[in-house]
């Protein structure tokens, strides 16, 4: 790894931070203009070899909002997602809406409410980046959100948001700083603790959490996290799915919330 000195990780922080006020002070995006897309179009993106594992969802779940809401990377990552709640979460047995944190532009919301059906959040702290094409993070989120029922994207920070939620996912939680400044974000908002019991204190009883970190460090500090919020949470181990367009390995973690009960009652975890 490359050494840089105090001088060089304080101007690249000023640089972060002059950035970040500078997309946040000028937010107006272009509308979303994307050329309609029938199903089959977006199934002749997929590699050949992923069709028999995307049939298989296919067949169990109702795509047919995807051919409005996505475009080919958001039908990928929506197939993803899907894929790794049908594996993991189980059947959602929990109130609606749903959240997901750190939703980028909205791209996988469509896996999210297929696996559902039901109405979904998705909170992004950096939605006003913008694309080469001027338009913003926050105008194609809206744009997918429009396209689903009952979905909404919200450009903030978790930390003002109050729920209820009854199921929150969150794909890699920024942990440690090089992937927080690799993502372009000033050094403030690394806050992995008081975002983790903020998200636990949306979920109401018998709600459930699911983190998918990357790596095994990350799958680490994301364990010692857990401990220290005295959140009950499971781990899942790697997450696999053949339809990860993903290289870096990926692990999984289950926190459900129980519901309160005398202190005497209450089992410690680990
Ligand atoms: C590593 S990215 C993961 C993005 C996406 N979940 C995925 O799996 O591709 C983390 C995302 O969380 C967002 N984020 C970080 N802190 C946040 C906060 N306090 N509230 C909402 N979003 C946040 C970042 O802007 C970034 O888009």
């Amino acid at each position: 790894m490359p050494s840089y000195s105090r001088v060089q990780l304080a101007a690249a922080e000023l640089g972060r931070e002059w950035a970040w006020r500078w997309r946040n002070a000028f937010t107006w995006s272009p509308p979303v203009l994307r050329r309609p897309r029938t199903l089959p179009a977006l199934w002749r993106t997929l590699p050949p070899a992923l069709h028999p594992a995307a049939k298989a969802l296919a067949d169990r779940y109702d795509l047919a909002k995807w051919a409005k809401a996505c475009d080919a990377q958001g039908f990928r990552e929506s197939l993803y997602v899907l894929d790794v709640l049908d594996r993991y979460a189980g059947p959602p047995t929990y109130p609606a809406p749903y959240l997901d944190i750190g939703c980028k532009n909205g791209c996988y919301l469509p896996g999210l409410q297929a696996w559902s059906g039901d109405s979904w959040h998705g909170v992004e702290l950096d939605a006003h980046r913008r694309y080469w094409t001027l338009t913003t993070r926050r105008a194609h989120g809206e744009f997918v959100a429009r396209s689903l029922t009952g979905c909404r994207y919200i450009a903030g920070d978790l930390l003002d948001l109050q729920g209820p939620y009854g199921f929150v996912t969150w794909f890699l939680p920024f942990l440690h700083a090089a992937p927080l400044r690799a993502w372009g974000l000033p050094d403030r908002f690394l806050l992995p603790l008081r975002l983790l019991t903020h998200t636990w204190s949306l979920l109401p009883s018998g709600g459930g959490l699911l983190v998918i970190n990357q790596g095994e460090a990350e799958a680490e500090r994301q364990d010692r996290l857990f401990r220290e919020a005295g959140i009950p949470a499971r781990p899942l181990g790697p997450i696999e799915s053949p339809l990860s367009p993903f290289r870096r390995p990926r692990w999984g973690w289950r926190a459900d919330k129980p519901a309160p009960g005398p202190a005497s009652a209450r089992r410690d975890p680990w």
